[in-house]
């Protein structure tokens, strides 16, 4: 009995006899989508749906290597031809909920990305049919909830396909890094959702610590094995060089491996750390987080960028752990499988030695620094350097709007988790297969070199900044006027 509920904990794929009723149910959820998404705008339907209810029984034991061997190309033929669907589905929830317009117009005119991208402008996320954010504000969260008025923006976002799950790569990182390696990050069952104009520049700059003096060490060109070598070997030390080695190898992953259990067409060698944390910041890859079951409930999350990793202390948006070393082998030992060490046996582990790979891994990633700001010793906005805007924004963040409390120190984190209680606005729903809950307490995030690095939150839910600002003036009851909303934006732009 014990080791069927083990089972019924296992990846979400694994959690169903095969992988064809899988994919039937995640059709059956989208097909349930008009009932029970948050499309229609009530989202009565879907409250408190228990998870089992719409998933199969997750009890069934995983297939065996017989079960993948059988009808691989079958299944892969069978998996593609469904991928429209789920695309569609999950573009439909988008356009739902955001402005997805290519639009870097209307900001502050100084905001551009580290390479100098204009920075994406405006709030995208919509607001219910005949209420504006401004009488959101005037609204208790109780009457919100009552009137399922919540922006469905502010809401949680599924992955892609969330009953599916697994890492997912945008279409601009899997072209680099297929062109510089020859390896291929593509999936035959999924597509990765966000449109390019809303995620990181690429490939982002690389600034170190150590070499300040350098500017942008990536000379504009996207870090891989082919040109790690040509790039740093003058500039690092032997040890940070194996790590950045390391950083840029493939291993295997639940998702891309080199058995029959895998979503790339081709048998593959699996994802380099550097393939999400492109650089050593992000392209906004996704993923789902390893802790959570069941699977409907576990969270999509968004690549966190390493820079800046020495000056925090803790890591993960809900894990906690205490150092980079700690997150590293946390990464490879149960996210790369989704905390499931049966998959990992079967697809290729590689652990990690703690003493050296390990260690010069997080070596390396502790020299990232944060892209330059306009900030003093001190952390206080260089005032030759600042607009009035920025000023204005700096004074409302440490007062009027409290961001200060949470987003403190030398990083603008105060090393701790925050439960923001956002489930006071709405009613728990079914959307896309994802089953929303409490989230709980999550990681106060950095806010330097923020601008590079949309979308924000752990699930990346939210596409500018200026979403940001509008999401805490309504969940923390801020009432700020639309001039102090830009003012703070400006702000964090200079970070
Ligand atoms: C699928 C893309 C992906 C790959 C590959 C990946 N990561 Fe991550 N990484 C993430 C995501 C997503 C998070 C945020 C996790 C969370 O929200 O709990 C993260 C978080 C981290 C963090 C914590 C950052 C913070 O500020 O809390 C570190 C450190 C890290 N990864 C290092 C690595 C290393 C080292 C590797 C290779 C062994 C790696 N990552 C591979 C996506 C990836
Ligand atoms: C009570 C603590 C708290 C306060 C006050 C607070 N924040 Fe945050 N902030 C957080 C937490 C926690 C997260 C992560 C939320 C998540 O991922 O679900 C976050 C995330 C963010 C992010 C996204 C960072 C990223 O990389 O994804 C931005 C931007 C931000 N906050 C800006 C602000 C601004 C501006 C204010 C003031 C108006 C503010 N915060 C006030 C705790 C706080």
């Amino acid at each position: 009995m014990k080791r069927l509920l083990l089972r019924s904990h296992s990846h979400s794929r694994s959690s169903c006899a095969t992988w064809v009723k899988c994919l039937g149910a995640s059709l059956l959820v989208a097909a349930g989508l008009a009932a029970c998404g948050e499309g229609g705008g009530t989202g009565t339907a879907a409250q408190s749906t228990g998870a089992d209810r719409v998933f199969p029984n997750p009890t069934s034991p995983p297939p065996t290597l017989g079960d993948f061997d059988g009808d691989f190309a079958a299944f892969m033929a069978k998996a593609a031809a469904l991928k429209p669907e789920i695309m569609q589905r999950q573009m439909a929830l988008l356009q739902l909920r955001y402005d997805l317009a290519n639009r870097a117009e209307g900001g502050p005119a100084s905001c551009k990305t580290s390479r100098g991208k204009p920075v994406q402008t405006g709030v995208r996320v919509k607001t219910p049919p005949g209420l504006g954010f401004r009488e959101l504000a005037g609204m208790t969260p109780a009457a919100i909830k009552d009137a399922d008025a919540f922006p469905a923006g502010f809401l949680p976002l599924p992955h892609p396909n969330h009953p599916v799950g697994g890492m997912v790569f945008p279409v601009s990182s899997i072209d680099g890094i297929k062109r510089q390696t020859g390896r291929d990050l593509t999936r035959f069952d999924l597509d990765f959702d966000l449109p390019e104009h809303l995620l990181p520049e690429f490939p982002p700059a690389i600034f170190l610590t150590t070499r300040k003096d350098l500017g942008d060490v990536s000379r504009g060109q996207l870090v891989t094995t082919e040109n790690f070598w040509a790039l740093f070997k003058d500039i690092l030390n032997p040890k940070q060089l194996d790590g950045l080695r390391l950083l840029l190898t493939p291993f295997p992953q639940q998702q891309f491996n080199l058995t029959s259990d895998r979503n790339s067409a081709r048998p593959s060698l699996g994802v380099a750390c550097f393939d999400c944390h492109i650089n050593g910041s992000t392209n906004g890859a996704t993923h789902q987080v390893g802790d959570i079951r069941p699977q409907a409930m576990r969270n999509r999350i968004d690549t966190t960028s390493l820079r800046g990793v020495a000056m925090q202390p803790i890591f993960g948006s809900q894990r906690g752990l205490a150092s980079v070393e700690d997150f590293t082998e946390f990464e490879q030992r149960a996210a790369y499988f989704d905390g499931d060490p049966e998959a990992a046996t079967r697809k290729g582990l590689n652990p990690l030695e703690r003493g050296s790979q390990v260690h010069n891994m997080a070596e390396m990633q502790k020299i990232l620094d944060f892209p330059p700001s306009k900030l003093d010793p001190l952390g206080k906005l260089d005032r030759s350097r600042a607009t009035e805007s920025e000023l204005r924004g700096e004074g409302l963040f440490f007062g009027k709007a409290q961001c200060a409390t949470c987003h403190s120190g030398v990083a603008f984190t105060d090393g701790t988790l925050h439960d923001l209680q956002v489930e006071r606005f709405f009613r728990h729903r079914l959307i896309n297969g994802q089953q929303t809950k409490d989230d709980g307490p999550i990681k106060t995030f950095t806010l330097r070199g923020v601008k590079d690095t949309p979308p924000y939150f752990h699930d990346g839910r939210l596409l500018t900044l200026d979403d940001t600002v509008e999401f805490f003036n309504l969940v923390l009851g801020l009432r700020l006027g639309d001039d102090e909303k830009q003012d703070l934006v400006a702000y964090m732009c200079a970070l």
